[in-house]
């Protein structure tokens, strides 16, 4: 047995099997081999019950990420979970941290199940474009029942000790320490005579409705568009109520194998590993001593302060609002106590959880309040001379040491930072809204930004649950760079000939969570229109944003205002298309004097996504992002890209790069439009048959 990464001790009537495979205890060769010999052991030796339970951080997280595409080496891991099953004395699982994918499924054969209530207990292999492979869709139904198990597999979200044990997931939630009580638990049962208890032996109960799966997956079909996994996900749950294991495994084994074999699992799984990826800046050693951060300051309690205060406080840390008057900052509060509020409505915090966070919270008008802080985060109006005149201040205003950070969605971030005696103290930290809700989070490192200052942006942004992506600056930075350009298609399509429905329609059904018209009216078409006076842009002085210059100029500003593109219903907030919006677009396409004419989907998804691609690429040449992947993960968790074609770039590699430079290089002749202008990193990767994903 490798002793060190799994250990077998007998202890009274007790065979403890320890894995310690740090970080996450991933179900590595090793594991897998070490819990067959431990298994083996235990069967022969005095011990009247087998105990599995995980060293350091977490139990079981899965299956071994560095080992995705490589051949698998035995004992498999199904092999493995049947010894666990078949075993002759009682298992019990002993659950910390997260058991997630291969290790909740080991936890599934296990006879018994205890957990310390900060568990989170999962099957996230959707999110990788798989489904669980070994047992887990057979078993899993067994124990919590068809409904609870089609939910955790089709949507991969964990859930947490309290409900795992409301589902019969688990037998006991421990209390104290993790090994005593585990010992504990699993001696009561020897004592009481606690025999073992196959899972694959219990039935699922059928659901009473007929067409119970048919309305299943009509529930799920927003959520999973375009995916393989949810509707075999949904079969498997089906056959595991009426079929016995072997049988439902060895169709698991085949979906499984079809799933693996998909262009969408190397998509997902790209994603997944790459993911890990961005937190690590290939110029900062990880290293690299971080600065303390106990307290922060949001100047600014407008839609994005609020947001970011509340991420914040969420994670313990104590903030301070700064507005310009106490009616700006009364204003603040009151939005986020009823988001709060809300939240405790829908279940999401206990309202003990809300009162905890409002605790984080404190107020001031004057920049004496912030001395002390550690860490300023700026979200105050989208102009450069306000933004220049607040760091001046707050360089006067706060200790040598803290960090200045600006929530700038467009403005040079080393601009702002040269109003300050310090730029090496100065990054960008560019949220997206709702800052509360979304995961992304444009890490901007100025030209004078420290290595420390970055890497202690990045550690707080992982402490507030946020997906951190290190960038340059350049205007808009990665995502809005990227937008600028695809959201320009957008409307040329739109003057060319489609309608708002056909541009969403089409990059809907492709795999986009919303379409760039709807997006429009959700965000607000006047933040386009302020930014583009801001930027001393006339206007309907240009073409391809005259029609949306025109709607704000009608009052129409999209759903807030109850019409933009579309007209929205005011009772369902449905969307509606509009006959008088076609009649503008009419109008605004005669007057640059565009011919309209039929678009198909497949040329609006194509103008689309190669104009992503190609600024993509224009970034990555710029140095403006580190790799292809940080990319991909911006658009994917900022822009709402389909996983599962796994982002921009990765896109652009399935395509093949040579496809992309000639269909960029047609486009160019046919319009004259310098914006398809290969980039050059492209023809080069093209011409010398590499992929974007090199780069990585
Ligand atoms: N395999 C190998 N390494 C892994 C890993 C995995 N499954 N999951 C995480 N790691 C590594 C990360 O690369 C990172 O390494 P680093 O320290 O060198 O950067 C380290 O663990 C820590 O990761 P995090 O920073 O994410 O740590 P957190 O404590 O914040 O989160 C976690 C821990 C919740 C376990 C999170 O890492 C996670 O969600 N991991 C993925 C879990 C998962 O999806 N498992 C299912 C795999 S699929 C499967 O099991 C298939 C089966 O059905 C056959
Ligand atoms: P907002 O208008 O909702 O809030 C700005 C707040 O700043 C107001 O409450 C205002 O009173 C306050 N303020 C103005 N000057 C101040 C000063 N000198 N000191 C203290 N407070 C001051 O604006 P929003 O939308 O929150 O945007 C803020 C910043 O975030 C902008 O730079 C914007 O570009 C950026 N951003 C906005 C996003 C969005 O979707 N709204 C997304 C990402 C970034």
């Amino acid at each position: 047995m490798n002793k060190s990464v799994v250990n077998y001790q007998l202890q009274d009537q007790l065979g403890i099997i320890t894995i310690n495979n740090p970080p996450v205890n991933a179900l590595s060769h090793p594991v897998r081999a070490g819990l067959t010999e431990a298994l083996e052991q235990a069967a022969s030796d005095a011990s009247s019950a087998v105990l599995i339970i995980c060293e350091g951080r977490t139990f079981i997280a899965g299956a071994d990420i560095t080992e995705f595409g490589k051949t698998p080496q035995p004992p498999h891991l199904p092999d493995v979970i049947e010894a666990i099953e078949s075993f002759s004395k009682p298992v019990v699982a002993a659950l910390h941290g997260n058991a997630l994918g291969g290790g909740l499924e080991v936890a599934l054969a296990a006879h018994y199940r205890c957990a310390i209530a900060s568990t989170k207990l999962g099957l996230p292999e959707v999110k990788l474009g798989l489904l669980p492979g070994a047992g887990g869709t057979q078993r899993l139904p067994r124990v919590v029942g068809v409904e609870a198990a089609l939910d955790m597999m089709t949507s991969g979200a964990p859930i947490n000790a309290s409900k795992a044990l409301d589902l019969g997931l688990i037998d006991k939630v421990l209390e104290g320490e993790l090994e005593t009580a585990a010992i504990d638990y699993a001696m009561a049962l020897i004592a009481e005579g606690a025999t073992v208890r196959p899972t694959s032996h219990r039935v699922a109960a059928v659901p009473e409705a007929s067409d119970y799966y048919d309305q299943y997956l009509k529930k799920i079909e927003r959520k999973s568009r375009g995916q393989i996994a949810p509707g075999y996900i949904v079969e498997l749950v089906e056959l595991s109520t009426r079929t016995d294991i072997t049988a439902g495994q060895a169709v698991e084994r085949e979906r499984f194998m079809a799933c693996r074999n998909s262009p969408q699992a190397s998509a997902m799984q790209h994603v997944f590993f790459f993911y890990f990826a961005t937190s690590k800046l290939p110029d900062i050693p990880s290293d690299t001593p971080i600065l303390p951060v106990e307290s922060v300051a949001v100047i600014g309690a407008g839609t994005m302060g609020g947001g970011i205060a509340m991420c914040l406080a969420n994670a313990g840390v104590p903030v301070i609002l700064v507005e310009t008057k106490q009616e700006f900052l009364d204003r603040g509060m009151g939005v986020i106590k009823g988001n709060y509020a809300t939240s405790v409505k829908r279940g999401r915090f206990s309202q003990a959880q809300a009162d905890s966070f409002l605790a984080n919270f404190s107020g001031t008008t004057n920049y004496a309040d912030i001395a002390n802080v550690d860490v300023v985060i700026e979200a105050v109006f989208e102009n450069m001379d306000v933004k220049k005149e607040v760091f001046a201040k707050l360089d006067q205003a706060c200790k040598p040491s803290c960090i200045l950070a600006t929530n700038t969605s467009y403005l040079d971030v080393d601009e702002i930072a040269g109003a300050t005696n310090r730029p090496e103290q100065v990054i960008g930290a560019h949220f997206f809204s709702p800052a509360n809700v979304m995961k992304l989070l444009e890490v901007v490192r100025a030209a004078k930004t420290s290595p420390q200052v970055v890497q202690t942006f990045m550690k707080l942004a992982k402490k507030i649950g946020k997906i951190a992506v290190a960038v340059r600056v350049c205007n808009g930075f990665v995502g809005n760079r990227m937008l600028k350009g695809y959201g320009r298609q957008a409307q040329l399509c739109l003057l060319e000939g489609a309608s708002p429905e056909q541009v969403d329609s089409a990059m809907q059904d492709w795999g986009m969570a919303m379409g760039p018209i709807a997006v429009g009216d959700l965000a607000g078409l006047d933040i386009g229109y302020r930014s583009r006076r801001d930027q001393g842009i006339e206007s309907r002085s240009v073409k391809e944003s005259t029609l949306a210059d025109t709607l704000v100029e009608m009052e129409r500003l999209g759903q807030k205002s109850g019409s933009g593109y579309y007209r929205y219903d005011p009772e369902t907030r449905q969307r509606q298309n509009d006959p008088a919006v076609e009649s503008l677009i009419d109008e605004v396409a005669a007057t640059w004097n565009v011919e309209r004419r039929e678009l198909s989907k497949d040329e609006i998804v194509e103008r689309l996504v190669l104009s992503l691609i190609n600024e993509g690429a224009a970034i990555l040449q710029e140095g403006i992002a580190a790799r292809p992947s940080d990319i991909d993960i911006v658009y994917l968790n900022g822009y709402g890209f389909p996983a599962w074609r796994g982002g921009p770039m990765f896109y652009a590699d399935t395509l093949g790069l040579s496809v992309v430079v000639e269909k960029l290089q047609a486009l160019q002749s046919s319009t004259g439009d310098a914006c398809w202008t290969p980039s050059p990193l492209l023809i080069e990767l093209a011409e010398a048959g590499k992929p974007l994903t090199s780069l990585n």
